[in-house]
């Protein structure tokens, strides 16, 4: 008899599906999502606009309306805007037009998955090069020589970087980056999904590098991770190539009227900024005080903690009292948790189940 498993690529037939962690729990820290969903009264806005609209035809395949709208946000012409089914989208877009076999990709260490899921997919060589042993100076920092190492001048090649990162939240040294930039003869994708956490970009050099991509998301910030939206800046070259390996109507009628009308709040947007980073604050501050956990400094909506304790352990007595968290395997993060800061109230709930499981002994 046939089966399909006969025809699939050799890529596809080694890979396992990502399965986002459905587990039923009370509260949802293990996807970076953000507590605070938008108020019903923008809800509203959006659901009158949005059912005047036809919904029997195609929506615009340009994203237009929203594009102008991320012009004015990011101070950058609507001609360097590329927008997608979130980032995630940009990220195979960006892959599809400039990896691919016979070239290579190059991931500096624990990084967000998708960028090697996707490098495979494309039958690209995967380049993974582990960050800097982290320690209290320089935690998680990339290892230039060692990625400049990879670099070749007679291969077509793409780099990933995550500013700040993920799962480490951290940013890597500006000047590292520069440097990485300054000598790689290749694309460079730096993902500022969590920009509006830390505030540091790099979309204001663009101009300077045509090679560079920046990539943006309305999941984490703007709290529409259900409306799948992201958006690329670059060089008008760059974004032209974007767009022939876009799918037609990838950008649903809902999503841009709903990012269009979100990018109108401005107030809510900076307030909502402000709360997620007020918690982090205080978040923060509370975790340090228990002892048996150690909690990186984040510039993200959420958390890296280190453990001296079975953090497989600590994960299922977090899951007990309902709370999801996520755990990543290699690069060092064995012993631990990566969690979203939700709202104070969920915050509340998680220093307690901390400060039970770890038991409850506070730092001096
Ligand atoms: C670094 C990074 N890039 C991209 C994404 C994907 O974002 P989106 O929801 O827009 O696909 C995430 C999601 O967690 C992320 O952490």
């Amino acid at each position: 008899m046939i089966s399909p498993k006969d025809f699939v690529r050799d890529v596809v037939r080694e890979l396992k599906p990502y399965k986002p962690s459905m587990e039923p729990c009370k509260i949802k820290l293990d996807a970076n999502e953000n507590p605070f969903d938008i108020p019903l009264e923008i809800k509203q806005r959006i659901w009158e606009r949005v059912k005047k609209e036809k919904f029997n035809f195609y929506y615009d395949p340009n994203c237009t309306e929203l594009r102008e709208a991320l012009s004015k946000y990011t101070n950058t012409s609507s001609t360097n805007i590329f927008v997608g089914s979130g980032a995630d989208e940009i990220i195979s877009d960006i892959i599809f037009a400039f990896a691919g076999p016979g070239r290579d990709v190059i991931i500096p260490v624990p990084a967000f998955e998708s960028y090697e899921i996707y490098s495979t997919i494309s039958g690209a060589n995967v380049i993974k090069v582990p960050l800097l042993p982290k320690n209290e100076l320089t935690p998680w920092d990339l290892d230039v020589d060692l990625i400049k190492s990879y670099f070749k001048q007679d291969k077509p090649q793409l780099l990933f970087l995550t500013y700040p990162n993920n799962p480490t939240g951290n940013y890597f040294s500006e000047d590292k980056v520069l440097e990485l930039v300054n000598n790689f003869n290749g694309i460079v994708a730096i993902d500022e999904a969590y920009y509006e956490f830390g505030g540091k970009t790099f979309a204001d050099r663009l101009s300077k590098y045509p090679n560079l991509v920046v990539i943006r998301t309305f999941s984490k910030a703007f709290s529409m991770a259900s409306g799948r939206v992201g958006y690329a800046l670059g060089h008008e070259d760059l974004i032209n190539q974007l767009y022939k390996v876009k799918l037609p109507y990838n950008v649903s009628l809902f999503s841009q009227i709903a990012c269009t009308e979100i990018l109108r709040e401005t107030e809510w947007i900076e307030e909502q900024r402000k709360k997620v980073i007020e918690s982090r604050t205080k978040l923060k501050k509370e975790l340090d005080k228990i002892s048996g956990m150690y909690v990186y400094q984040s510039y993200t909506n959420f958390f890296l903690c280190d453990f001296a304790k079975s953090r497989d352990q600590i994960y299922e007595e977090l899951l007990d009292r309902g709370i999801l968290t996520k755990k990543f395997y290699g690069f060092g993060l064995e012993t631990t948790l990566r969690f979203a800061i939700g709202s104070p109230e969920q915050n509340e709930i998680l220093i307690n189940a901390f400060k039970e499981i770890t038991g409850c002994k506070t730092k001096n």
